[in-house]
């Protein structure tokens, strides 16, 4: 288990939260805690001090010792490390920021200062959220999951472009697992829950200075969890969704989603050359069959998306009846007129 944290040594107060988040909603004693960190118990009790000023709920009792209540779910190095344990990714290395511009733009800083194949950028709230093509991604405090992961693939960059459909596999597989509801993916790489977009993928390669080759892949997922108390701005409030809504009590952390959403992503990524993976991008494919908008570029035209190869790559039929296949671009789904060209 790495306890790297921005770069430094966790101290007392991070290593007491780390104790209370492994037993979140059960008391563990105050020796227990101080005998595993090697500490007194008064310090052991200064560390609660601080970590109640910081507002986390930990409940106290002479005789079990302490609880860091289930009621609160504030996010921390210390409350997702559990849950890679439990998912089985526990070698990864996590940097969190409560806040930072952007993870995608941190990771791809990270890559250049030898940050290792597997470390994720994890943030509560980003202040300059990117989306794909220059747009910019919603990301209030505490209301989604930001994570990018760094991965330094040992294969030919054409197989790196399969990463972001494995990333949106490897999202639909956490909302099954975790919460059973079946994302439904919009080519390339968007989720969505009842028509609704719920998840943004962008995938960016980050170029050696010598090799000028591609040499790092930053591959940033935003989840969007809960929604926000001033909700989602005009533009997205029609065609974005949240796991659960204002005011809801989420029946699952943001900690325990990431632990489940890295350890699928390493599952895929760490086997870039099994296509396996395509059935269920297939499966979940939102567009299959449906009259779409094709943007490439200035371009735009409208085309029936017909089927999605082995590569991840959409064949779309266009009006003069020819197949074009798309390896990336964006897409947007016309409403049902039931063309058949
Ligand atoms: C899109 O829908 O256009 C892609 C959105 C990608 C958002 C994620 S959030 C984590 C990572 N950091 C960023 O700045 N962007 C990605």
């Amino acid at each position: 288990m790495c306890l790297q944290y921005e770069g430094r040594k966790l101290k007392t107060v991070d290593l007491v939260l780390l104790e209370l988040e492994k037993n979140r909603g059960t008391f563990i004693s105050g020796q227990s805690i101080a005998t595993q960190l090697n500490l007194t118990r008064a310090s052991v009790w200064r560390a609660v001090k601080q970590l109640r000023e910081q507002n986390y709920l930990i409940e106290g009792s002479t005789k079990l010792g302490y609880c860091l209540s289930t009621e609160s779910d504030q996010l921390s190095l210390q409350s997702i490390l559990p849950f890679l344990e439990k998912y089985n990714a526990p070698k990864t290395k996590v940097i969190y920021y409560p806040t930072i511009d952007s993870t995608n733009k941190e990771a791809k800083r990270l890559s250049l200062e030898h940050a290792e194949h597997g470390t994720i950028v994890v943030a509560d709230e980003q202040s300059h959220g990117l989306g794909r093509n220059g747009k910019s991604f919603f990301s209030p405090v505490g209301s989604g999951i930001y994570l990018s992961m760094i991965l330094k693939p040992k294969v030919d960059a054409s197989l790196a472009l399969k990463v972001t459909s494995m990333a949106s596999v490897a999202v639909c597989r956490t909302l099954k697992q975790t919460l059973n509801l079946e994302g439904k993916i919009k080519w390339v790489n968007d989720v969505y829950l009842n028509n609704l977009k719920v998840c943004g993928i962008l995938t960016e390669g980050v170029t050696g200075f010598e090799s000028r080759k591609v040499e790092t892949i930053v591959v940033g997922i935003g989840i969007n969890y809960q929604e926000s108390e001033s909700g989602f701005p005009k533009e997205l409030k029609e065609v974005a969704t949240t796991l659960f809504k204002k005011g809801e009590k989420p029946t699952i952390s943001k900690s325990e989603l990431i632990g489940c959403l890295v350890a699928s992503l390493r599952e895929l990524v760490d086997n870039l050359d099994d296509n396996s993976y395509i059935k269920e991008y297939r499966q979940s494919s939102l567009v299959i069959g449906k009259n779409v908008k094709v943007i490439q570029g200035d371009v735009a035209y409208e085309a029936i998306a017909e089927a999605i190869d082995d590569n991840g790559f959409l064949t779309v039929r266009l009006e003069d009846n020819t197949l074009k296949v798309l390896q990336s671009g964006e897409i947007s789904i016309r409403k049902a007129t039931n063309k058949s060209w």
